[in-house]
Parts: C-alpha cells; sequence; structure tokens
C-alpha cells in the first residue's frame, strides 16, 4: 500500500537547556497538501522547521520521510545538505536572491548548486533545463521578468523566486516560514494562488500567522501553543475551535515584526 503521507513527525522533543521548545509533536503531512502550522509567537512553529530540516537536533522523536517510488528516509540525525538533495527544500523568512543577477541567472545558479556565479551567468543551459526553468518561472509568474535584475523586482516578486529557485529542484516539499511577511493583501492572495498551482507537484508546509491566507488556501491546519499541538484539522475546523480562538484567534493571530522570528 502507498503511503499517503510524505512526512511523518514522530514524538518530536526539543529541550533547549531546560526550556522546552517542543513536547511530544506528532503530526504527519500528506502528500501534494498545503499544511499550515498556525500559533502564538513562541510556540515553536520555526523550532519544528529547524528539526524537519535537521538543523535542530530533537531531544526526543523522530521525522521520517516518504519519497515518491523511493524507500522511506529518517531526516532525524542527517546533514542539511543531504535533506536538500533528497527532496526537501526550505525557505527563510528573509530573501536570499542575488540581486545583482538576473532573474533567469539566479534560477541557473539554484540549478547547477553550489558551482558559483561566473558559471551561472555564462553557462549554456540544454534545452531541458531551459524548458524546466521557464516553466517553473511561469509557474511564480515572473517569466516576463527573466532578464530583469533580481534586486528590480518588488518584495513580493523577490520571494516567489525564492520559490523557483527552491522548485527547480524539483523537490517534494517545501517550507515556507512566514512566506506573506511584509507583503500587502492583493501580493498575498497572488501567493497563494501561485502555491495552489505549485501544489500539484509538491507539498507545501507553511507557517503564517495571516489568517485570510490560511483560509485561501489550506489543507490542513495544526494549531501549535506552548511547543504542544493544540488542535489539528481544516482550516474551519480550527476558527471554529474554543481553545484556538482563545489562545490565539482572540488575538487576530500574531506576526512579531522582530526579523530573528
Ligand atoms: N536555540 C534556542 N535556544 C533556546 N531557546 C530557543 C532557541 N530557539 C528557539 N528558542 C525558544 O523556543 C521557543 C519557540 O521558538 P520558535 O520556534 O522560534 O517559535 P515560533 O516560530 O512559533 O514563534 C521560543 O520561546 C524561543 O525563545
Ligand atoms: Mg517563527
Amino acid at each position: 500500500m502507498v503511503n499517503e503521507n510524505v512526512l511523518e513527525i514522530k514524538n518530536i522533543t526539543v529541550d533547549f537547556d531546560g526550556f522546552c521548545a517542543l513536547l511530544r509533536v506528532n503530526v504527519n503531512v500528506k502528500r501534494h497538501t498545503i499544511h499550515f502550522f498556525i500559533g502564538p509567537n513562541g510556540a515553536g512553529k520555526t523550532t519544528l522547521l529547524d528539526i524537519i530540516c535537521a538543523k535542530t537536533k530533537p531531544t526526543d522523536g523522530l521525522c521520517m520521510f516518504y519519497p515518491e517510488g523511493r524507500a522511506p528516509i529518517k531526516l532525524t540525525g542527517m546533514k542539511e545538505y543531504k535533506i536538500v538533495e533528497e527532496g526537501i527544500g526550505r525557505k527563510f523568512q528573509v530573501p536570499s536572491v542575488f540581486v545583482n543577477l538576473t532573474v533567469m541567472e539566479n534560477m541557473i545558479l539554484s540549478l547547477k548548486g553550489n558551482k558559483g556565479v561566473w558559471q551561472a551567468v555564462f553557462y549554456k543551459l540544454s534545452p531541458e533545463e531551459e524548458e524546466h526553468i521557464n516553466e517553473v518561472l511561469k509557474t511564480i509568474e515572473l517569466l516576463d521578468k527573466k532578464d530583469e535584475k533580481a534586486g528590480a523586482l518588488a518584495h513580493g516578486q523577490k520571494q516567489w523566486l525564492e520559490i523557483g529557485m527552491q522548485l527547480v529542484q524539483r523537490p517534494e516539499i517545501i517550507m515556507l516560514d512566514e512566506p506573506a511577511a511584509g507583503m500587502g493583501k492583493p501580493e498575498t492572495f497572488k501567493s497563494g494562488e501561485i502555491l495552489k498551482k505549485i501544489k500539484e507537484s509538491c507539498t507545501i508546509i507553511v507557517v503564517e500567522h495571516d489568517m485570510d491566507f490560511v483560509k485561501q488556501i489550506s489543507d490542513r491546519v495544526t494549531v501549535l501553543h506552548e511547543g504542544k499541538v493544540l488542535m489539528e484539522g481544516t482550516c474551519n475546523e480550527v476558527l471554529a475551535d474554543e481553545t484556538v480562538r482563545a489562545v490565539y484567534l482572540g488575538r487576530g493571530g500574531e506576526r512579531n515584526g522582530n526579523a530573528e522570528d
């Protein structure tokens, strides 16, 4: 039987020198879904993403990845770059595109891995590679901007480019930490429409505070509170829950302006 889960977070506990950031967290993420993690600041959302990509080691528990058509992979204990190679990408909150390179050059750089900026500028793409990049640029709605410097893009477009730079490596899962931060409503909505297209080829894990965005695109929502899973369900189920309303939604969600969040 094919496992419909692409990721299983099993009994994860993270203890930072006596401070428990996560306690026995269990979550299954289904393939080709958009799965949100929401919760107040300090709930442990970013820590959980750090656990999945092995930036942080759990005190207890493990994460299993079930790639399509390949044997399961235990992520816990792996090197971070190996996890990226196996097909799990991560986008951090601060954009890390090369502002002096064009959109296309940024994409080539990402496709070619760590070969360096000069190789990206002079690299001759094969027709298949070019087609693949164009396909991704179309998805992220930047095809008409491919020869523009990334530095000239709007904030939202830079975020989409960064997502595109992950997609070009054909990941099975991408993780986005607060992708709508700093975006206006129209840009946030468009990001949602872009993520819906991406979901056809990839599973998307998102940490975000903007509840309109969660409503627009979520398939599943896990609410974290003080390091524990408070509730999981569809967006409507979560919105209707009294406890969730009390600890989180009553405050209208939260976004920390702090760059470290
Ligand atoms: N490296 C660390 N050492 C000690 N405490 C940490 C560390 N990283 C995060 N924390 C703490 O763990 C809690 C959860 O943090 P975080 O996962 O960033 O929350 P969220 O992303 O939900 O706002 C916070 O109280 C934070 O201060
Ligand atoms: Mg965070």
